[in-house]
């Protein structure tokens, strides 16, 4: 029996204007905004943040951004800081997306100051990891998520790490329809966690959520969900259509 609730996180990516986000929203509302069984959070773009964070006022939902800059104000045009964000009443931030590795050129120490800035503003972020194809391919996996991760989390605290949410997704099962089989997504998971223990201490290693990500939907999730080390699932594609995302957190309810 797990400590841990589960998660389940909707990266919209660049989808949805405000108005489409706010349909999609009231319709999750509708089906699943009292339920509280499951940490649910919506990660819209930041144009679509503040309608709808209005939008699940009445439910049991988080905001989440989908990135952020590390400086809290400045010269960085086109940027977003900590507390723009939290003016809006985000409580999450994805950092460190693969998307935002392999097309924005966003290296780990880059990324690291985004957490060490997001948890200084009291968001929690999701820190995203994964492997590419030829990485696992040439049998770096492990070697390639333990650098990402403990490069990602350098100088965070103790007391801050059990804020931490990690997000394992593979980039070759990312919008591909190839999901990882269970064995290896459990595998890095629990490499994950051990990773988690070695830097935080067992106690706090068994706070933190590990999320998969990479073409979850609802007919794959509740055997990645039944593993023990997997906590949640962070959605792209299947987040976009309400049936799809509330069949996901029903399937993280029912989950062991
Ligand atoms: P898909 O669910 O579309 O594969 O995307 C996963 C993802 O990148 C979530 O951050």
């Amino acid at each position: 029996m797990t400590l841990r609730k589960k998660l389940i996180a909707g990266n919209w990516k660049m989808n949805k204007t405000p108005a489409d986000g706010v349909a999609l929203v009231s319709e999750l509302v509708a089906a699943i905004g009292k339920q509280t069984d499951v940490d649910v959070v919506v990660c819209p773009p930041f144009t679509a943040l503040e309608s709808v964070g209005r939008g699940i006022d009445d439910a049991n939902f988080k905001l989440g951004a989908q990135n952020m800059h590390f400086e809290a104000s400045g010269a960085f045009t086109g940027e977003i800081a900590a507390p723009m964000l939290r003016a809006l009443f985000v409580t999450h931030v994805i950092l460190g997306h693969s998307e935002r590795r392999a097309l924005f050129g966003e290296t780990d120490a880059f990324i690291n100051q985004k957490v060490i800035a997001a948890l200084k503003n009291q968001l929690r972020p999701i820190l995203c990891v994964g492997e590419t194809l030829a990485e696992r391919e040439a049998g770096d996996t492990l070697k390639v998520v333990q650098t990402q991760v403990e490069a990602g989390l350098e100088g965070v605290g103790k007391d801050q790490a059990p804020n931490l949410i990690i997000a394992y997704e593979p980039v070759w099962a990312i919008g591909t329809g190839k999901v990882a089989t269970v064995d290896q997504a459990q595998e890095v998971h629990a490499f994950i966690r051990g990773l988690l223990t070695k830097l935080f201490g067992e106690t706090i290693a068994q706070k933190v959520r590990i999320l998969y990500g990479g073409s979850m939907k609802p007919s794959n999730a509740p055997e990645l969900l039944a593993q023990k080390d997997i906590d949640g699932g962070l959605i792209g594609g299947a987040s976009l259509e309400a049936r799809s995302f509330v069949d996901l957190v029903k399937a993280a309810a029912e989950a062991k």
